[in-house]
């Protein structure tokens, strides 16, 4: 999260607080805070990563701001950041500070951090009249204090105001993605799925699974990818797998096994999420390709269905049905009315998560999933906005009644599809999924290391 690229693009930022304004209409408000550094160890700190929605709104990646937006047709936006402070600077670099913020960023008016309550109440029409005011009541309680005190002394005023969540509106503007939100989650997606496709060239048994993980960290920061991961990545070898969120471990890849690997980079805070699944030497058995191939067989199926238009439900079920129907043809679930068998969960087993999350700032993004009054249907897709379709087979290595050669086999493909006026856009197809293309891949691979080995043997 470079500033320099914030700075080239604040317009962006400017007309999402614009988007934002109309939404809270002449007599709302909204406060926006951003992420504080936090320490980790005595004076260590976690490396700062700024708040999803503050960044989305202001493209600013100081710690200990705050935004704080007065909506109508002509918005003023205040924001609050660390003053200047040459001490400082000298060891953690250039502060913007609030005269720097003004000019670079935008912003009507800005302000030091100290003193927040003081300088609200001093822009006397900020608060004045407003009648809602939005703040992440579920994440940020403390908030709540700085907005009374910056209420001061208008008692009857703070009775009438609704205080409602802030999370949830900047929520439903983040689901649907606008240009500038594709081009970096594209650009994310497109490094995560070159290294995913490098990597069918690096890796071989013998290998530990934090080895490879480290090749992936490298592959993405090499590529301009941010300090973390967008989430903690999985490098499952055999039946590790089986576990949904293994955590990378010094076990040695072993040829015969299939690795699972659930890694995606952060770029400019945008998030990726793919995982690949392939065997470690190059070639499938028949077990684990066939139950590859009924994982990919469902994700193509609801690949079909994430449309504008459709429910994300939809997108489930079709998945969900050609994995309980290839369960069924392999002996592994009992045979039944396929519909009854998905309806009453009877994949569950074997795959026991769902098929799909909103994708964008935050791995899972925000944005509610049901907003039907009944609180029962999922959401209906529309253009811009982005989800993971990730389907998957874990047959745990003690499942009873299944034979042991199907035993301890885990598969997941997953990609990042941006929902399209027509259909969608595959945002992570580079990186290979087909068993043909992976072994191809693979088989030039083991070709070149024997070869090098050999050159090796007769030095
Ligand atoms: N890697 C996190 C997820 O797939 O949801
Ligand atoms: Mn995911
Ligand atoms: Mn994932």
């Amino acid at each position: 999260m470079e500033a320099v690229m914030a700075i080239k693009n604040y317009r962006i930022y400017q007309k999402r607080r614009r988007r934002l304004a109309e939404n809270l209409g002449k007599n709302g408000v909204i406060f926006v805070p951003g992420a504080k550094a936090v320490a980790r160890n005595a004076d260590i700190e976690y490396p700062f990563r700024q708040e999803s929605g503050f960044l989305y709104l202001t493209g600013f990646t100081e710690p200990n701001a705050l935004l704080v937006l007065r909506g109508g047709k002509r918005p003023q936006s205040i924001l609050f950041c660390s003053p200047k402070d040459a001490k400082q600077e000298i060891w953690n670099g250039k502060r913007f500070g609030p005269e720097g913020a003004r000019q670079e960023f935008g912003f009507h008016q800005t302000f030091a951090n100290t003193d927040i309550e003081e300088k609200i109440r001093e822009c006397s029409d900020l608060l004045c009249g407003c009648n809602v005011i939005y703040y992440p009541i579920h994440r940020k309680e403390s908030l709540r204090v700085i907005i009374d005190s910056a209420l001061g002394r208008r008692k009857e005023h703070r009775k009438n105001i609704l205080f409602l969540d802030g999370d949830r509106l900047l929520g439903e503007m983040r689901l649907r993605k606008d240009a500038a939100d594709v081009e970096q989650m594209a650009h994310a997606a497109q490094i995560s799925a070159e290294a995913h496709k490098e990597i069918l060239t690096v890796v071989h048994p013998g290998m530990t699974e934090i080895e490879l993980e480290a090749e992936f960290t490298y592959r993405f920061r090499r590529a301009g990818g941010d300090p973390c991961h967008a989430y903690a990545p999985i490098v499952a070898t055999g039946a590790n797998a089986c576990t949904l969120h293994h955590i990378s471990t010094n076990a040695h890849i072993r040829s015969g096994d299939l690795v699972l690997v659930d890694a995606g980079c952060e770029y400019e805070g945008y998030a990726s999420d793919i995982t690949r699944t392939f065997p470690a030497n190059g070639k499938f058995t028949p077990e684990q390709r066939a139950i590859y191939e009924i994982v990919l067989a469902a994700q193509k199926a609801a690949m079909t269905m994430a449309c504008p238009g459709e429910r994300l439900s939809s997108v489930h079920n079709a998945a969900a049905l050609v994995i309980g129907e290839g369960l069924m043809r392999l002996g592994l679930l009992k045979k039944m009315d396929l519909f009854k068998a998905v309806r009453t969960n009877m994949h569950r087993p074997f795959f026991p998560h769902g098929t799909s999350h909103w994708l964008g700032l935050d791995v899972h993004d925000a944005g509610d999933y049901i907003v039907d009054a009944d609180g029962k249907n999922a959401r209906v897709l529309l253009q811009g906005m982005v989800i993971t379709v990730e389907p998957g087979i874990y047959i745990q290595p003690h499942t009873p009644r299944v034979e042991k050669r199907w035993r301890g086999i885990g598969v997941r493909i997953e990609d990042d599809v941006l929902i399209t006026e027509e259909g969608n856009r595959v945002l992570s197809a580079e990186a290979p999924k087909e068993v043909a293309e992976i072994e191809a891949i693979m088989k030039e691979r083991n070709g070149k290391r024997r070869r090098g080995g050999r050159l090796k043997e007769t030095k």
